[in-house]
C-alpha cells in the first residue's frame, strides 16, 4: 500500500517542527490471568518489545479515509469523521476522544499504522495500535501525554475492540517492564526465574470479543461455581506471582498447567491449542497454556535454555505457524526498557 504519511527524511523531527508526529507501542503476552482479570481476580502480563507498531500522523483533509488492517498496515483519518463511520475501529476511537480532550475535533488527522504484531493473536496488537496512534498525533500537536491520560484513551479503544475491556492489555503494551494487574492497577514485578519464554502462534485469528462474552455467560450460567473457579484462578495467579520471583521455575510451569485447565473448563482453549501445549510438555517444557483470550490465538511455554530449540521444534511440528522466544531474565527489573538489554526475540526461519 502507498503510505499517504512519509517521512520526509530519514531522520524523524518530532511534534509540528516536521509537519508529522510519530508514536510507538508493543505487544504483550498474559502469563496467567486472562478472562478472570476481567472478573477482578490479579493477572500477570510483559511487554514483548521487538514486536512493536509505528504509527505516523500528519495533518489531514475533511471526509473519512479508513483502511482494514491488510498484514498490519492501515490509515485512517480522525477528526470532523467519526459521524461517517458507523464501526470505527479501536485506534481511530481513542484517536477522536483524544482529539476531543484538546478541543481540537474539528482538524482532521491522518494516521498511518505501521503493526509488525499478528493482528488478533491476543499479543495487544488492538490496544497496541492506538497508544502508538494516540502518542503520534499527540507528538503532532506538541501534546505532553502523562501515563494515565494515554492508558484511558487506549481504553476507549479497547471497549470498542473488546467489548469489557479489563485494561490488562492497555497496561501492558504501554509498559517498560512485567505487571502485576488488578481492576485497572499496574504494580512492576520482580522476576528471578531464569528460564526462557516461548510465545507459539496458532495461526488462527481469535475473537477476544467473542471468547470474553462466551466466558462471561459461562459464568453467570452458576455462580457458585464462578465464585470457586475465580477463587482458584486467584489462588494461582498469586502463587505465580511468588514463583516468578523466588526463582522457582519449576513450580511456575505446574501453575502454567492448571491456569490452561480452568481456561479450557472456561470454554477458550481449542483442539489446536491443546495440542500445541501438549508438545511444549512432551519436549520438556516447565509448563504451557494459552495467551490472551485464546479461541486461536498464541500458546505461551516456559523452559529451561537447554530445551528451546526442542521446544519450538515440537511446537512447529504440532503446527504453530511461528514462534517467538524471549528470556526472563530481559524482563528483570524493567530492564525492556534499556537497549543494551533487548530481548533476543527470535522467529522460525
Ligand atoms: C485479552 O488479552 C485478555 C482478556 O482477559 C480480556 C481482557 O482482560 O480485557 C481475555
Amino acid at each position: 500500500m502507498n503510505s499517504p504519511v512519509r517521512e520526509r527524511t530519514g531522520h524523524h523531527r518530532s511534534g509540528s517542527a516536521s509537519g508529522q508526529g510519530e508514536g510507538r507501542a508493543h505487544a504483550k503476552a498474559i502469563l496467567l490471568g486472562e478472562h478472570s482479570v476481567v472478573h477482578g481476580t490479579p493477572a500477570i502480563a510483559f511487554p514483548v518489545p521487538t514486536l512493536s507498531v509505528r504509527a505516523l500522523a500528519r495533518p489531514g483533509s475533511a471526509g473519512a479515509v479508513s483502511e482494514a488492517p491488510a498484514d498490519g498496515h492501515f490509515r485512517f483519518t480522525a477528526g470532523a469523521t467519526v459521524a461517517t463511520d458507523p464501526t470505527p475501529s479501536g485506534p481511530r476511537v481513542a484517536v477522536e476522544e483524544a482529539l476531543r480532550r484538546w478541543g481540537i475535533s474539528d482538524d482532521p488527522v491522518e494516521v498511518l499504522v505501521e503493526c509488525a504484531i499478528p493482528l488478533a493473536r491476543g499479543l495487544g496488537s488492538s490496544a497496541a495500535c492506538a497508544g502508538a496512534a494516540v502518542r503520534a498525533v499527540a507528538d503532532l500537536h506538541g501534546r505532553t501525554l502523562d501515563p494515565a491520560t494515554l492508558y484511558d484513551l487506549v481504553q476507549c479503544g479497547e471497549q470498542v475492540a473488546h467489548g469489557r475491556a479489563s485494561g490488562i492489555d492497555a497496561r501492558a503494551v504501554l509498559s517498560d517492564g512485567p505487571i502485576r494487574f488488578q481492576r485497572g492497577t499496574a504494580a512492576p514485578m520482580t522476576i528471578g526465574v531464569d528460564a526462557v519464554l516461548v510465545i507459539a502462534d496458532t495461526g488462527a485469528p481469535g475473537s477476544t470479543q467473542q471468547a470474553v462474552a462466551g466466558v462471561r455467560r459461562t459464568l453467570e450460567r452458576d455462580r457458585a461455581a464462578a465464585q470457586r473457579l475465580l477463587t482458584r484462578a486467584s489462588g494461582l495467579i498469586e502463587a505465580a506471582a511468588a514463583d516468578l520471583s523466588a526463582g522457582r521455575a519449576r513450580s511456575l510451569g505446574r501453575a502454567m498447567v492448571d491456569f490452561q485447565e480452568l481456561l479450557a473448563e472456561l470454554g477458550v482453549s481449542t483442539a489446536h491449542i491443546d495440542s500445541l501445549v501438549t508438545a511444549a510438555l512432551g519436549a520438556g517444557a516447565y509448563g504451557a497454556k494459552l495467551t490472551g483470550a485464546g479461541l486461536g490465538g498464541c500458546v505461551l511455554a516456559l523452559a529451561e535454555a537447554p530445551l528451546v530449540p526442542d521446544v519450538r521444534a515440537a511446537l512447529r511440528h504440532a503446527g504453530a505457524a511461528q514462534t517467538w522466544t524471549l528470556p526472563t531474565r530481559a524482563l528483570r527489573s524493567g530492564a525492556t526498557s534499556s537497549p543494551a538489554s533487548t530481548p533476543e526475540l527470535g522467529t522460525n526461519p
